[in-house]
């Protein structure tokens, strides 16, 4: 048993997806999450520099006491994970597109893959995408659309915007696999634009559920998960 706090982080709010699901499969758990909104977003910047702010974000909850962190960007994961993994002394999970899932639901069928331009280009996700190289997938790496869901996630216009512009001739396709937390925000707004999702529909895939998962996992076989009686909290930083 251990009551210290999980730390999550992400350049902005897009953990804020991740922690929601956390906090369904682990509801007695306090969190901490680090929004390092000030160098938002990431997923522009170079290799080095996304190392050296997702180290700085682990230091920050470090301080704060925590027993696991989850980096609830696939950016920092993908640029991060296996260095900080190396001087880190909790376990970190991180956020990785959700391929496998998409891959056993739509393999033959066109699907697409969103993410940053840094994720792109990581080492980690192109051997990700061999690993499925039979599978009919797009990648599709967005420069601006982190930031924008940041700032407009309130309006759902723009929101139906955006979802717009970015789908509109590629009605077609089978999957959409959202490879960043802040896309996340957008499923309401593709399944409204699609119509139909799921069996018969678009489906829509993303990390969240797996990392959380394995968060819980990581947490029982240490003996680490919380004991306490009423939910857990959450401090925002
Ligand atoms: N939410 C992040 C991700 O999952 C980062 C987006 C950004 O800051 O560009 O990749």
């Amino acid at each position: 048993m251990n009551n210290s706090p999980v730390g999550i982080f992400d350049s902005g709010i897009g953990g804020i997806s991740v922690l929601n699901e956390c906090r369904s499969v682990l509801p007695r758990e306090n969190f901490i999450y680090l929004a390092d909104s000030e160098n938002a977003p990431y997923g522009n910047r170079s290799a080095d520099e996304i190392l050296a702010l997702a180290r700085a974000c682990a230091n920050t909850l470090l301080s704060r006491g925590v027993k696991a962190i989850v980096a609830a960007c696939n950016t920092a994961t993908s640029v991060a994970a296996a260095a900080l993994r190396q001087t880190l002394d909790v376990p970190l999970i991180g956020l990785e597109p959700a391929i496998k899932p998409a891959y056993e639901h739509c393999k033959d069928k066109e699907t697409l893959l969103l993410c940053t331009a840094a994720t792109s280009k990581q080492e980690k996700f192109i051997n990700l995408v061999k690993e499925y190289g039979d599978m009919n997938l797009s990648i599709l790496p967005q420069k601006h659309l982190a930031a924008y869901i940041e700032k407009n996630i309130g309006d759902g216009n723009a929101m139906r915007k955006i979802t717009e512009e970015i789908f509109r001739d590629k009605t077609h396709v089978s999957g959409i696999i959202l490879g960043c937390t802040h896309y996340v925000f957008l499923k309401p707004f593709i399944a409204e634009f699609f119509g139909k999702c799921g069996n018969g529909g678009v489906m829509i895939f993303d990390g969240n559920a797996g990392a959380a998962r394995r968060l819980k996992a990581v947490l029982t076989k240490s003996d680490a998960l919380a004991e306490r009686t009423e939910r857990g909290a959450v401090e925002f930083i």
